[in-house]
């Protein structure tokens, strides 16, 4: 087979390598970002509560490791620009009943598995805190629910396993980001955005750099192992002149990863999105300027482009897993962990058990209701059937990768690459002929310009989206 691994390391490239304007133009398109295939839109209620008993039940004594994914709703104030499941409440005490809820869908979980005291089952290697805000808990609440999940799962010790949560530095202190290391968190997303002043003001979120460095320095203090800090361009008032500082204080702060999300302005489906003013959005020429200059300076900075979003500093575990072959994908975005079965808990959560995802009810008073009756709150889900995870696997490894051995899904799933995607690596021809990829016998590698357009190379894949089904719904590529 084919060895991709050696020249996937993106270290040695320069901005000019991966910026190429013309291409971003031409290619630019509403598509996926495949944190699952098929994605969520394929969901359907056809999948509900007892197949997810049933499978559960299947898998409980895999030899495996487990991943859980835990979902805190609540923040205390709104960011105009949010696009995620959450419930705005200055109302604390309103994370007493949901997590009494929790604890009765953990209890659900383990019981359905069949695991007791004595027989805790597969290992847990990873665990996401996300959200919402998941510090919305304070730290007695945090500890219960720390405590909960690791009475009823046999977790690897934290220097063994991947722990990591989503912090809102406005809402988490020093002692917090203590208990959180006490009660085995080791890696932190911090959400930053933009530190001008009129850019805070204009989607509400007033977050000082003094705040957000009390919070990291903390976080090192305490010995979490990787920090990454989420960053957003296309937000309202923004220039590459306002950009570029945010810029240099975030460079200076040296996170170990850095995510550059796109602001994605869907107000027809966010509600407090219809509170920024569309006019005081950058243009689309000047979103394209920010992006350019920003993967520039943080590439000068050292840190090493990682595919969809995601920067990382060269000895970061994203980094060499990627070096090596080894990076995943999954709903939380780029892990070191291999893909396993991943169990949601808490309102919204989806998780991926046994070959098929499964979500929980988005509204709290469903997931309320079915939780109080003792039955799980999942409202659809999704099946793969052979093919699907054939795809699947295509399109992780594709992201992860930035290329495709031919050889290794022959022997994996019986196939023959070339008949089997023609449709496929014929689409891939235009981006071939402009440089994006490079087509061989037995493998397609991504060149340096086709890696900010990932996601559309990935779309040659997807079944779905060949048969123009889900396409509307998503937001634009770059
Ligand atoms: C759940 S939030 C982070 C945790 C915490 N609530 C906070 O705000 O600090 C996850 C991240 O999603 C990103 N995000 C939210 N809305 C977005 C949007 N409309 N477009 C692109 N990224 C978005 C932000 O970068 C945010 O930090
Ligand atoms: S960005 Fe974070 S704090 Fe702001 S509304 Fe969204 S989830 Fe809540």
């Amino acid at each position: 087979m084919t060895d991709l691994t050696s020249d996937t390391g993106a270290s040695r490239l320069g901005g000019a390598d991966l910026f190429n304007l013309e291409l971003i133009r031409k290619y630019d398109k509403a598509g996926p970002r495949y944190t699952s295939y098929p994605t969520a839109p394929m969901f359907h209620e056809g999948v509900g509560a007892d197949e997810y008993a049933r499978t559960l039940a299947r898998v409980a004594d895999d030899p495996a490791p487990l991943s859980l994914y835990v979902h805190i709703p609540f923040c205390n104030t709104v960011c105009y620009y949010c696009g995620c499941n959450k419930i705005v409440t200055r109302q604390y005490e309103r994370a007493i009943p949901y997590l009494d809820l929790l604890c009765q869908e953990i209890d659900l979980v383990a019981d359905t598995m069949g695991y007791h005291e004595q027989h805790q089952g597969r290992k847990v290697t990873q665990l996401h805190f996300g959200g919402g805000t998941p510090t919305f808990l304070n730290d007695d609440q945090i500890r219960m629910l720390m405590h909960k999940l690791k009475q009823r799962f046999n977790f690897a010790p934290d220097d063994e396993g991947e722990f990591s949560i989503e912090i809102d530095p406005r809402e988490c202190n020093e002692q917090t980001v203590a208990v959180l290391r006490e009660v085995g968190f080791n890696r932190m997303s911090m959400g930053v955005q933009d530190f001008d002043p009129i850019v805070q003001k204009a989607v509400n979120r007033i977050q000082s750099r003094e705040e957000t460095l009390r919070v990291l320095n903390e976080a090192r203090e305490q010995g979490f192992q990787s920090i990454n800090i989420d960053l957003m361009y296309g937000l309202p008032h923004q220039t590459v002149e306002t950009f570029d500082r945010t810029l240099d204080i975030i460079i200076d702060f040296s996170p170990d990863r850095i995510a550059l999300f796109n602001y994605a302005h869907l107000p027809h489906m966010f509600m407090p999105q219809r509170r920024i003013d569309e006019g005081d959005l950058p243009s689309a020429q000047e979103k394209l300027n920010i992006l350019e200059h920003s993967i520039n300076k943080l590439l000068e900075a050292g840190y090493v482009f990682i595919g969809m979003d995601h920067f990382a500093k060269p000895d970061d575990e994203l980094t060499i897993a990627q070096q090596q072959g080894k990076l995943y994908r999954n709903f939380q975005g780029y892990s070191t962990m291999a893909d396993c079965d991943l169990i949601g808990l808490g309102v919204t959560s989806i998780g991926y058990v046994g070959g098929a995802f499964f979500q929980n009810q988005k509204d709290m008073a469903a997931y309320t209701e079915a939780v109080e009756a003792g039955n799980f709150p999942v409202f659809r889900g999704y099946v793969l059937s052979a093919e699907d995870h054939l795809r699947r696997h295509v399109i992780m490894r594709l992201m992860c990768d930035f290329a495709l051995d031919f050889g290794w899904f022959e022997q994996r799933f019986d196939i023959s690459f070339r008949e089997h995607f023609a449709d496929a690596l014929q689409d891939l021809e235009e981006f071939a002929a402009d440089g994006l990829v490079e087509l061989q016998d037995d493998a397609l590698r991504v060149l340096p310009a086709g890696r900010l357009l990932i996601r559309n190379i990935a779309m040659a894949f997807d079944e779905y989206l060949r048969k123009k089904k889900a396409e509307s719904s998503f937001s634009k590529v770059i």
